[in-house]
């Protein structure tokens, strides 16, 4: 899962995949990053824990790290939360490593959304959350056969 600072979008779709990974007993690794560099090292941001604490789920134990060339060996698909993300992240690609990157929110076609807004500035993190629990939902049900 991959964002931009990596303390907002990307733990949070990360923590909630982790969770449904856990339930459903799937052998599956779930990791995030983010394209810039500035929060390398932090926890998540305040409020994204906070959402997510009320939710029931734990970020606490997260650390900020960015996205680099390797992680293309480590993970099989990499979700980016809005264009930008993509484009940073396929920059980075070969012909191979682009066909596993996508926009998550293309996996929700009948969303108005086309990328998770970016709640470390609008402040919507409900909103944020709501669209990667949708995303995540379908992960498991494309991949994990999950529904
Ligand atoms: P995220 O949100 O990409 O969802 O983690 C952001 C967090 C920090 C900044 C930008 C986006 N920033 O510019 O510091």
């Amino acid at each position: 899962m991959v964002c931009l600072g990596n303390i907002c979008r990307s733990p949070m779709a990360a923590g909630l995949l982790r969770d449904k990974i856990k339930k459903n007993n799937l052998d599956w690794e779930v990791a995030s990053s983010g394209t810039g560099s500035y929060h390398i090292g932090e926890a998540p941001d305040r409020r994204a824990q906070e959402m997510m604490f009320i939710m029931e789920k734990n970020i606490s134990d997260m650390r900020a790290q960015q996205f680099k060339q390797e992680d293309f060996d480590e993970y099989d698909l990499i979700f980016c939360m809005d264009k930008e993300n993509y484009n940073n992240v396929i920059r980075k690609a070969d012909t191979e490593q682009k066909k596993r990157v996508s926009l998550l929110l293309d996996i929700l076609p009948d969303s108005e959304y086309e990328e998770v807004p970016d709640p470390y500035f609008n402040n919507q993190f409900r909103l944020a959350y709501k669209l990667l629990d949708e995303a995540t939902d379908v992960i498991l049900e494309k991949w994990g056969g999950i529904k």
